[in-house]
């Protein structure tokens, strides 16, 4: 029988080279007159050592990484498609490797597994089982399961996901919609972007019940356009779904109906806040409208619509097939199931950690992340995205919980945690935070689009010692203004880090300046 070698196709192993080894595996078997089948998985997510080329065995899946074009022909040499574990870079089974192992991966169970185009790969790993009995249920019945599961939006706000469809299935409207916020643009997450290239089928799954338990029968995925990739998998699944009677007028010959599209991004931070996102995907510039009334209610074209990130979506599946409550059973206090953290920044072994609510940040920088990359002391941690806190390392033992979070006057986003060693310079964080929002902000009022620019100007100041503290006491009150004043997210959480390095790093605010 032909040995199984599975390649990873997401962006992350593609950028280090995983087409050329591909190519390499199949060309060297062929000149050894060897029998294999290679398949392209999506990513297990342990980028630290992608490309990670897996090989099927008796004992599992036998892994090694990262491996480069180069190491091909010695890994042949080495015997490496019997599963011999000689090879310096092998890493074993890749299902004990502890950064895997010690996973509670509830939303990535497959993601690293199959191949994420493959529709007989996803149902033999209990792909649809969610979908199957949601076709059976009232909108209502759907509804209550996922406020049984505690679900909050993954996306940022943390809104809780029951509550929101109740909200979209109380309107009265024949046309309704679900849109897909895939526009992932937080400063280092891609746990969006992994469901998306490595088991796409979720998240069709997911917003197919969605539909069901609303009452809508069209949805949009709002892609952002620097995930070509994700945009080709995406397409690939959905044409397997439509072919098959997972998507279209007849679900599974329920005599349901449900349509999805894929519509790319503009490429603005401000197309993923929901209402812009909505302008935008009506074809108009990303500018955000005044809430009330809430998309739940006043949406898409002005209809009733469901704005879910992409986690939430993807947790769906798992809650329809398991039951509500076995996803409550996960996490703590109001955080229920599980948080796909990215680890990024200045890290030696970045990538997605699953695990349920209430572990401290400090294990999964250290434990799973192993500190910094450059081996010098840590410094400071960004979570949430460019509108979270720089936490200093008074601040690291906090709970991954949103509650937790908040009364630290910090965010949990969209898991995204960003680390910085000593060599950072805080002020220039400062700066960037606050020039970010002068970039992005969509202009449509005042403390934001014009607070942002003199904000950057105030903090240029401070850090070139002028007037430092009339300046000092000038940005507070300008944060203020912003965090009352303006009339979304951006204006109001731009802030966030900024105070934060007024207050954990004053010094290097003031005097830390770097030519
Ligand atoms: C400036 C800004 C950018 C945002 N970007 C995203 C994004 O990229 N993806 C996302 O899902 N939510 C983003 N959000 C949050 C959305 O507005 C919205 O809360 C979310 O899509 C709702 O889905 P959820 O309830 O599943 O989290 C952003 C919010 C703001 C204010
Ligand atoms: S806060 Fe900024 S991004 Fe939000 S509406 Fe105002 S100008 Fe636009």
């Amino acid at each position: 029988m032909a040995t199984r070698i599975f390649v990873p196709r997401d962006t992350t192993a593609l950028s280090l080279g995983a087409d050329q080894i591909a190519a390499g595996i199949q060309t060297e078997a062929i000149r050894r007159g060897l029998e294999i089948e290679l398949v392209r998985n999506g990513s297990r997510g342990l980028f630290w050592l992608e490309p990670l080329i897996e090989v099927e065995t008796s004992n599992g899946r036998i892994g090694f990484g990262p491996v480069t074009e180069r190491d091909v022909v010695s890994l042949f040499d080495h015997d490496f498609q019997s599963g011999n574990t000689s090879h310096p870079l092998c890493v074993g089974e890749v299902e004990a490797i502890p950064y895997l192992k010690n996973q509670q991966r509830l939303t990535f169970a497959r993601s690293g597994i199959t191949d994420p185009v493959s529709l007989e790969d996803y149902c033999q790993y209990d792909g649809f089982r969610g979908l199957q009995n949601a076709l059976h249920l009232s909108g209502q019945q759907i509804v209550d399961e996922v406020k049984t599961s505690g679900l909050r939006g993954r996306g940022g706000a943390a809104f809780p996901t029951g509550i929101k469809w109740q909200t979209v299935l109380d309107t009265p409207d024949p046309q309704k919609y679900i849109v897909c916020n895939a526009d992932e643009g937080d400063s280092g997450t891609f746990a969006d972007r992994l469901v998306m290239e490595c088991d796409p089928f979720m998240l069709i799954e997911g917003m197919t019940i969605a539909g069901l338990a609303v009452g809508a029968n069209q949805g949009y995925i709002y892609l952002r356009s620097e995930y070509p990739v994700a945009h080709d998998i995406l397409n690939q699944a959905l044409a397997t779904a439509y072919e098959n009677s997972y998507l279209g007028d007849n679900i599974l010959g329920s005599g349901k109906a449900f349509h999805l599209e894929v519509r790319l991004g503009a490429g603005a931070y401000i197309c993923g806040e929901e209402t812009s996102l909505l302008e935008s995907l009506e074809g108009k510039r990303g500018l955000v409208r005044a809430k009330p009334p809430l998309p739940a209610i006043v949406g898409l074209f002005g209809k009733p619509t469901v704005v879910n990130n992409v986690l939430s979506l993807a947790a769906i599946p798992y809650i329809l097939d398991k039951g509500g409550q076995a996803y409550a059973d996960f996490g703590v206090g109001r955080s229920r199931g599980t948080m796909p953290v990215q680890l990024a920044g200045n890290v030696k072994r970045g990538g997605l950690v699953e695990l349920a609510f209430g572990m401290p940040l400090n294990q999964l920088m250290n434990e799973f992340g192993g500190g910094t990359a450059s081996g010098r002391p840590l410094k400071a941690v960004q979570v949430g995205g460019p509108l979270g806190a720089y936490l200093p390392e008074s601040q690291w033992d906090t709970l991954i919980d949103y509650e937790e979070f908040s009364s630290e006057q910090a965010v949990l986003g969209h898991g995204g945690v960003v680390m910085f060693d000593d060599t950072a310079n805080m002020g220039e964080q400062a700066r960037f935070a606050m020039e970010f929002c002068k970039f992005e902000s969509c202009g449509k009022c005042t403390p934001c689009r014009i607070g942002s620019t003199r904000g950057v100007e105030v903090i240029d100041r401070i850090r070139a010692s002028e007037a430092a503290d009339n300046n000092w006491a000038l940005l507070e009150d300008l944060c203020e203004t912003m965090v009352d004043g303006s009339l979304c997210a951006m204006g109001s959480m731009t802030p966030i880090p900024v105070q934060s390095v007024m207050k954990f790093f004053p010094d290097e605010l003031r005097h830390g300046r770097q030519e």
